[in-house]
């Protein structure tokens, strides 16, 4: 089951903080903050100042918002890398912080595989020692093309949505939990689901539920506007898997401001 709460991740996770639901898995992919080399479909437009104080605030809230035993995961590239690190450091101080590094399995155009050159990133961050592993100096590649949020066509309307072998993967190494309750809080296409859901098809988790953040704001699609394009990837995903139930709560936002 999934639900759509609309507007700002800060105000909305303050919102849970107050209602005080705790989540096993936070999943933050922020924008990168490239705001000089900008080629997605939303807004990247922070300078490196004013991007650390966005995600120093948020990830403040996400600290109440893990469960004792959660794991927080947070995408980011090589640019801000570091800039990242040291806030989860000085944030998350007695939590164990390791690092994955992957990149992107991909097919020409004419089927020739090759892989992205460009590494990206995933800070994982728990209180809980035993379980946590780190790549960084293996390589991890993820199929993008064999992805289903890229063969459901996904891809063809958002800019860089993760391939959801990346979701299915963190499950694997991380979890052996039956059900997950699990926070995604800045949702872009909603890509998470489609992995989570292929870690159940797979037997991993017997069950999750995803609460998905996502900010309404113009963008440069066919659907002009995150939240349409974020409830297309949704229809898709229903459609996908029928049995699947999905509610928007727009009042949220209302209710906890
Ligand atoms: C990097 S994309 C996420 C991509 C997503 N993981 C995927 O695979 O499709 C970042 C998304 O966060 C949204 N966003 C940016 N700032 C936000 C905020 N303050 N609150 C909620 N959503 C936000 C953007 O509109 C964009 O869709």
């Amino acid at each position: 089951m999934y639900r759509l709460i609309i507007g700002d991740n800060n105000l909305i996770m303050s919102g849970l903080i107050y209602k005080n639901i705790k989540y096993d898995i936070i999943y933050l992919d922020p924008p990168y903050g490239m705001h000089k080399i900008n080629d997605v479909i939303y807004k990247d437009n922070l300078n490196e100042k004013n991007w650390e104080q966005f995600m120093r605030t948020r990830l403040k809230k996400t600290k109440n918002l893990l469960k004792k035993d959660g794991i927080l995961f947070i995408s980011i590239n090589d640019v801000n890398f570091f800039t990242l690190l040291r806030l989860c450091e000085n944030i998350f101080k007695n939590y164990n912080i390791k690092k994955l590094k992957w990149k992107k399995f991909l097919y020409t155009k004419r089927k020739i595989p090759y892989v992205n050159p460009d590494y990206e990133f995933v800070l994982v961050v728990s209180k809980n020692e035993l379980k946590l592993i780190e790549n960084i100096n293996d390589d991890l590649t993820f199929s993008y093309d064999k992805s289903l949020i890229h063969k459901l066509g996904i891809s063809k309307y958002f800019s860089y949505p993760k391939p959801s072998e990346l979701f299915f993967n963190l499950i694997k190494f991380y979890f052996n939990k039956k059900t997950l309750k699990i926070l995604d809080a800045f949702a872009g296409s909603g890509s998470s689901i489609f992995g989570f859901e292929q870690a159940k098809i797979n037997g991993l988790i017997e069950n999750y539920e995803i609460d998905f953040i996502q900010k309404n704001e113009i963008m440069k699609n066919k659907y002009k506007n995150s939240i349409d394009t974020l409830k297309n990837t949704l229809d898709i995903f229903e459609k996908e898997f029928k049995n699947e139930t999905g509610y928007f709560s727009k009042e949220f936002r209302r209710i906890y401001k």
